[in-house]
């Protein structure tokens, strides 16, 4: 029986972890599966863990308000070393580009434990962006001895970088595998039917570049093109960082077709997505979800690691000034035609069946 700890600590991790760790326990005659988070997120974490009913047998609650990088990064390094030396597992699997997983790839490699990297080899090449999740999935990547690469792009990076050929695997994204069990037919709750005759956008920022100027620039575009567009209302969740809020509220405050509410969990969040007429974010996770619906999405970022959905035509990049924000958002709500070149469903991030494909490879390699 080989012993398998997966690490996460933020709401995506979990969100593409969870059925991974679901699908390794219901083969419990073959591993032994140990689930340890960090608590880098709390109640954002807390959410996806009711939702996919895992209990984890390690919580290390790092989270603080405020928290910089040194200190999720120091402590989820400090205290992995003692669950990794308590548990000696024969595989540690961390996921993406998170601080949690920097550090938990890091004491992995300290203390000589093997590595799997699950949504491997996503690249922007440029250390700055996203920051600091470049780094780290780079870093994640150069202590890894297993590459569950999401797409044949991915793949494709390991191998310009030199990774042994015989180590990647192309498994789709787990986190398709958990969109393909929540989106509901005919969906209703009270935010959709408040929504209802109207066009309906979803926002969500997060990321840390953005944080000040970029932030504020983004929501001031959102608010004039709501301004201007009466038929048009959008729902934001926000998120928990202090700062988002302070300068969503500052921006957004007092706009009565835009709702600002708190983190949804991932089944009602999936399913506002399947009703939105369009999405506005810097998020990763969401820059996959939305090609498999068919919905156009504006990427307030000036890269991503996740040029598939910009080849199938589903995401566009529009940086984060005002203007160039308020011109893509004005243009796709005006012009039919690129809204429907945008808005063709399609698949490049995964068929809802990586999590087996990743326990499948466990199964014959560990
Ligand atoms: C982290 C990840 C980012 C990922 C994002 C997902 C790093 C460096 N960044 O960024 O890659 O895209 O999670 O959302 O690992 N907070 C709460 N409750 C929560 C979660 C957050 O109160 O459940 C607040 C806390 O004040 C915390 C702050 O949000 O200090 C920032 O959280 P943190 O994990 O440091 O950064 P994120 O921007 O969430
Ligand atoms: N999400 C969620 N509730 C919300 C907003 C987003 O469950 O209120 C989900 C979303 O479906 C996606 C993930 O969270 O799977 C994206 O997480 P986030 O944007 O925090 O991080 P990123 O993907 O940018 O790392």
């Amino acid at each position: 029986m080989k012993k398998v700890m997966l690490v996460f600590g933020t709401r995506p991790e979990a969100i593409k972890m969870c059925p991974l760790v679901n699908e390794l326990k219901r083969r419990s005659a073959k591993f032994k599966t140990v689930v340890c988070v960090t608590g880098q997120h709390r109640e954002m974490l807390d959410q996806v863990l009711c939702v996919f009913g895992v209990e984890p047998d390690y919580d290390l609650k790092i989270m603080k308000p405020g928290q910089t990088l040194f200190d999720v990064t120091s402590e989820a390094l400090l205290l992995m070393k003692d669950v990794i030396e308590r548990e000696l597992p024969d595989l540690v699997l961390v996921h993406g580009d998170t601080s949690t997983s920097f550090a938990a790839a890091l004491a992995s490699f300290y203390l000589r434990v093997p590595v799997g990297h699950v949504e491997a080899g996503l690249r922007t090449y440029n250390i700055r962006s996203p920051w600091p999740e470049e780094f780290n999935r780079q870093v994640v990547d150069i202590v890894a001895e297993y590459y569950f690469a999401p797409t044949e792009t991915t793949r494709q990076n390991l191998l310009a970088e030199g990774k042994d050929e015989e180590r990647i695997f192309v498994t789709g994204n787990t986190g398709i595998d958990a969109l393909n069990t929540t989106v509901l037919p005919g969906y209703r709750d009270e935010m959709i039917d408040w929504a209802s005759g109207s066009r309906l956008i979803l926002i969500t920022a997060h990321r840390r570049e953005n944080l000040g100027e970029p932030m504020h620039q983004m929501f001031r575009a959102i608010r004039r093109v709501l301004d201007e567009n009466l038929d048009v209302k959008a729902i934001y969740p926000i998120h928990m960082n202090p700062q988002v809020r302070e300068a969503a509220h500052l921006e957004l405050d007092g706009c009565d077709r835009l709702r600002i509410i708190e983190p949804l969990e991932v089944s009602v969040f999936h399913n506002y997505l399947a009703a939105s007429c369009l999405v506005l974010t810097d998020s990763g996770g969401i820059q996959e979800e939305a090609p498999s619906l068919g919905k156009p999405v504006l990427v307030m970022r000036d890269t991503t690691e996740r040029p598939e959905g910009v080849e199938a035509g589903t995401l566009r990049l529009v940086g984060t000034s005002e203007e160039s924000i308020y011109s893509a958002f004005t243009e796709l709500l005006k012009d039919e035609r690129s809204y429907a070149s945008m808005s063709k469903a399609s698949n490049p991030y995964g068929d809802g069946f990586a999590s087996m494909r990743i326990a499948d490879i466990l199964s014959a390699r560990l």
